[in-house]
């Protein structure tokens, strides 16, 4: 891996923890449970090597119609993973970031998230991003509707509604394109995640369950990355002139 080549921003699609857990025979919440030690590794594993920004997916707009139990042991376990990791994330500099439709979060995830953002605003070794309650399509609605709003109120003219305005307009507003997504359990779909972001990503699937996803697996990940050709369009010939 070269330390100079690093993508500026990762995005993971954590998958595999049902499975994970079914194949040692126990209930898929063991694998959740194991799942939050993955997410403390790869952190600690970006925040490393330097990577500016990580974007983890923890749960989607359609994880809502998941069993309740399920979906009130994930918000337990955010809402606990919060209060354990916030003197780590000062100690190493990472700033906590959420996107989605957070409004829809029960109140005591919103209030951790908002008392760990708030408290983590100025750190600057990393962004880390925690999309909750996220839907691509969702955010693109929200942003439509607001843009909307805008040109019917003269404070934004039509003529200027460009790129750079949907991109200060969406959740990931302070967040640059997406350079490397990386989606575990050997799935191979995107699943409504960021997908104005990432446009030109590099996509990158394993087969690794999430929760064996460990430190080694995001090197190679990024090893992979490092030896593709970012063409953006253009031609070889003309990315070495
Ligand atoms: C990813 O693992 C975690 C969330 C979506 C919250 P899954 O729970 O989707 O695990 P599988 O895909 O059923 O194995
Ligand atoms: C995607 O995983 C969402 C997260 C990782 C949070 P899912 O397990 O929900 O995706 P599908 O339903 O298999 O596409
Ligand atoms: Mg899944």
């Amino acid at each position: 891996m070269e330390f100079s080549n690093i993508p500026n921003h990762v995005a993971i699609i954590m998958d595999g923890n049902g499975r994970w857990a079914t194949e040692q025979g126990k209930p898929r919440i063991y694998g959740h449970k194991h799942g939050v030690d993955s997410v403390r590794s790869i952190v600690e594993a970006a925040r490393e090597i330097k990577v500016p920004h990580l974007t983890l997916y923890a749960f989607s707009t359609e994880n809502w119609e998941r069993p309740k139990e399920e979906v009130s042991v994930l918000m337990n376990l955010l809402v606990r993973s919060l209060r354990g990791e916030f003197r780590k994330m000062m100690q190493n500099d990472i700033q906590l970031n959420a996107i989605g439709n957070l409004g829809n979060l029960p109140k005591a995830v919103r209030e951790e998230l908002e008392y760990v953002t708030q408290k983590t605003k100025n750190n600057t070794g990393m962004v880390l991003t925690l999309a909750l309650s996220y839907g691509s399509r969702e955010e693109l609605v929200q942003t439509f509707r607001c843009l909307a709003e805008k040109v019917k109120r003269n404070t934004i003219s039509l003529e200027n509604l460009d790129e750079s305005v949907i991109n200060e307009h969406l959740y990931t507003r302070n967040l640059p394109d997406v350079d490397l997504l990386i989606r575990t359990s050997g799935e191979k779909r995107i699943s409504n995640f960021l997908l104005w972001q990432i446009a030109y990503a590099e996509l990158y699937f394993t087969d690794k369950l999430w929760p064996d996803f460990g430190k080694e697996d995001l090197h190679q990940a990024i090893l992979n990355y490092q030896q593709r050709e970012r063409r953006f369009g253009k031609t070889s010939q003309q990315l070495q002139s």
